[in-house]
């Protein structure tokens, strides 16, 4: 038998997903998790780093995304589910890489000053902050993963933890960790109800479980198209958030329809929302009833987390175990 490769990933928890979550990740998770052994977990140490002054808000987030998870098709017989903060190896392995970690690799990392720029309502000038990427690294590098499904923001990321896992393996001359790579896949950008790119901050997202009549609501609300002011004047698809949303959301048949008639001026905005109001909620509507299910009863959802969290741990247990003798922590004894 050959085994499957080995994948992990992780999520901040930031609560309800988006629109942009369930395409640029979740999906993506969904699909991989039957062709290899996953580990996806949620990173609540990470949300930690930026929000350690309001922990109190990352509690319910957890669950929020873990029940969306479970809600969207993640299934907890073909991949382990789990939080970082339960498997406290993690943290074990994070203070010894970071004893490896040379400052100016964490210094020069791109994400760090860009984020700090773009959260400067928070003070991010922390020791914990700096190490965000040695404790991925950890994360990462604790289960032996050989990829890592990430968007292109992680990438830099990801390149450290190969740095580190290098580092590693020639320090202590012994190949403890395989070097992963990253999974880039192509996703679509689906852009928020304003044009912009989907995010909290600006409050333009579509929820994947929200209600059918909020759905209603915010696609009529919809940008379109800004030159197309009146109904006779033609548009350009293209330049209208909804067209993007029916390239995801539309039969091939649809999208020529809509796209020939706002070009033409042949129907409204209000006809082609209508559309893709239809389709988009045909498709959310198994995740909601899912989820509206799987909040019934939480006692069961966190049992299997809690179940899978002990999938977990077993393994970063016996990765510690070789990273204590490798390092030469078990000697003394
Ligand atoms: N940094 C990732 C993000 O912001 C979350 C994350 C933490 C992660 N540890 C990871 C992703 C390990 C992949 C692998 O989305």
């Amino acid at each position: 038998m050959t085994e499957k490769k080995r994948i992990l990933s992780g999520m901040r928890p930031t609560g309800r997903l988006h629109l942009g979550n369930l395409h640029g990740a979740l999906e993506n998770w969904i699909q991989l998790q039957r062709q290899y052994d996953c580990f996806f977990f949620v990173a609540d140490w990470h949300a930690l780093t930026t929000d350690y002054a309001t922990p109190g808000d990352i509690h319910g987030n957890i669950w929020d995304m873990v029940l969306d998870w479970l809600s969207a098709g993640l299934d907890p017989e073909y991949c382990t589910m789990f939080i970082q903060s339960e498997v406290k190896e993690h943290s074990e392995l994070y203070l010894l890489l970071a004893m490896i970690s040379p400052l100016p690799w964490l210094e020069r990392n791109p994400t760090y000053k860009e984020q700090q720029q773009q959260l400067e309502q928070k003070d991010l000038a922390t020791y914990g902050f700096l190490g965000y990427p040695v404790l991925q690294a950890a994360d990462i590098i604790m289960y032996k993963a050989n990829g890592v499904p990430v968007g292109k923001d992680q990438l830099p990321h990801v390149e450290l933890t190969r740095e580190i896992a290098r580092r590693f393996n020639f320090l202590y001359q012994r190949e403890v960790f395989p070097v992963p790579d990253a999974l880039l896949t192509e996703v679509p950008v689906l852009p928020g109800t304003d044009g912009r790119k989907m995010s909290k901050s600006y409050g333009n997202c579509l929820f994947i479980t929200e209600p059918e009549e909020v759905v209603t609501e915010k696609i009529l609300k919809m940008m379109t198209d800004p030159a197309r002011v009146r109904r006779h004047d033609p548009g350009n698809p293209e330049l209208s958030p909804v067209f993007a949303y029916h390239k995801i959301y539309s039969s091939p048949q649809e999208i020529a329809e809509v796209a020939e008639g706002c070009r033409t001026a042949g129907i409204g905005c209000v006809d082609c929302k209508k559309i893709l109001i239809k389709n988009v909620t045909a498709r959310l509507r198994p995740i909601r009833e899912k989820r509206l299910a799987l909040e019934q009863d939480m006692g069961k959802v966190k049992e299997i987390i809690w179940a899978e969290t002990d999938r977990a741990r077993k393994v970063a247990v016996q990765t510690m175990e070789e990273v204590r003798d490798t390092v030469g922590l078990n000697s003394f004894r």
